[in-house]
């Protein structure tokens, strides 16, 4: 069967982009430049994006696009043999358990938006979040389920406008509220002080994570990409994107949270306990909640979509060539999402409460499973696949790549192998130690 591809170059963007854009952007971007300092944070991040994000996902998108192959079988056409095979394996083993801790955060989302329509919902203990967490994967199944051209760039393309007009909205009415200026001047004034070398690597992890680096949906993605399509340009789009959604939300959030007289330095929590006491005292505020959370879903439905996809093309690629009855999309489909909710079901469960087994020292799987994946499993899949591209897959791929843009200057492709096969191993090794505490 002839593979799926993308039919424009406004079709890869969006799609791409819907997948990059996430709760990353919206949850964890604000309360992280809460946390950070805002206008320095905000100064380091853009500048990890251009120096280390864009290179990088240029990167995936071009082990995916030459070899035309999902993760699976990416890595081995590219170099000819099957050495390299353990990090299609990690990687798949690292998406899996990020969609289960992801989904918990989707259901909570999902919740408050059928909270901002019906009111307060029945509790059923841990059971109305893992009905949160159903509804999340049955939206994303049925995207991936129509297929890559009629399912994932066609609601793309529907979904991120929608999604930038509700952000454009929310950004005008805060815009509106009395106060907003002194909470914009938290995020706009630059104190050099703030720097230092714990936001730095805060500022790279938050920007690996938010353009899904290590995840392998871009390489899937790439993959879907007409071979005359330039990678740069793609690239420049979906990095443009996902930035501006990160600045947008936090402008929405952090006056927001100032105007009412609650610190941005909240954490985590900051989107579903002081947001929702926030829309609640503002003019207009419950129809803020339901734009905001409807934000938010879309946000998170269309990231989980990437993963899915990342999932089902290897896990068809997979079973290919077995003498049993390789598996349809559909089926392999219906496998990951199975699976991936029976994580989420358990990490929702380790937080109620109820279930002693789910928690060990005081640590639930939820927080276990979030600090295996991001501190360990994603740096080793960015770090190796960066040693991989750099020192083992021949130069010629990234040349023919950048040709188009850069034409036979060298120092394009000298400036990119330096970052490549030296730079990136030893960052990608900090932000792992650093998120581990280490250092
Ligand atoms: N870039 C995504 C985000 O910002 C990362 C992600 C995608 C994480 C899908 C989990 C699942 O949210």
């Amino acid at each position: 069967m002839e593979k799926e591809q993308f039919t424009s170059r406004f079709g890869v963007i969006m799609a791409t982009a819907a997948g990059a854009v996430g709760l990353g952007n919206i949850w964890k971007f604000p309360y992280m430049l809460g946390q950070n300092g805002g206008a320095a944070f905000l100064v380091v991040y853009i500048a990890c994006v251009l120096l280390f994000g864009l290179p990088l996902m240029i990167t995936e998108i071009v082990i995916g696009k030459r070899s035309g192959q999902s993760v699976r079988g990416a890595y081995q056409v590219l170099i000819g043999n099957r050495r390299w095979n353990g990090i299609p394996i990690l990687t798949c083993l690292t998406v899996t358990l990020i969609i289960g801790v992801y989904l918990v955060i989707t259901g909570w989302c999902v919740k408050y938006l059928l909270m901002s329509i019906v009111g307060p919902l029945p509790t059923l203990n841990g059971w109305t979040d893992v009905l949160c967490n159903a509804f999340a994967v049955l939206c994303s199944v049925a995207v991936v389920w129509l297929g890559v051209t009629k399912g994932i760039e066609r609601l793309s393309k529907i979904f991120m406008p929608i999604l930038l007009l509700i952000i454009v909205i929310l950004l005008v009415r805060v815009m509106l509220l009395p106060g907003a200026k002194e909470g914009l001047s938290f995020l706009f004034s630059f104190d050099a002080d703030k720097i230092s070398f714990d936001v730095i690597l805060s500022a790279l992890g938050q920007c690996f994570y938010s353009l899904s680096i290590g995840m392998g949906a871009l390489i899937t993605y790439g993959s879907y990409i007409p071979k005359k399509q330039n990678v740069v340009t793609t690239a420049c789009g979906i990095v443009a994107v996902d930035t501006l959604v990160a600045v947008m939300s936090a402008c929405v959030i952090m006056p927001a949270v100032f105007i009412y007289g609650f610190s941005p330095e909240q954490g985590p929590k900051l989107v579903f306990s002081v947001l929702p006491v926030v829309f609640e005292q503002m003019p207009g505020g419950h129809v803020m909640a339901l734009l905001f959370f409807a934000l938010l879903c879309i946000a998170a439905i269309t990231s989980i979509v990437s993963l899915f996809e990342v999932l089902t093309a290897s896990l068809v690629d997979v079973t290919a060539h077995r003498e049993r009855r390789p598996l349809t999309r559909h089926q392999a489909l219906v496998y990951v999402a199975v699976v991936c909710l029976a994580i989420s079901g358990f990490c929702t469960f380790s937080m109620t409460g109820e279930s002693d087994w789910l928690v060990w020292r005081g640590k639930t799987l939820f927080d276990g499973l979030d600090v295996l994946t991001s501190s360990f499993m994603l740096p080793m899949v960015a770090l190796s696949t960066v040693i991989f591209f750099g020192w083992f897959v021949d130069k010629q791929v990234m040349i023919e790549e950048m040709k188009p843009h850069y034409g036979t200057k060298p120092w394009a492709i000298q400036g990119y192998y330096f970052l490549i096969r030296w730079c990136f191993p030893i960052l990608i090794l900090l932000i792992g130690l650093n998120s581990i505490g280490i250092i």
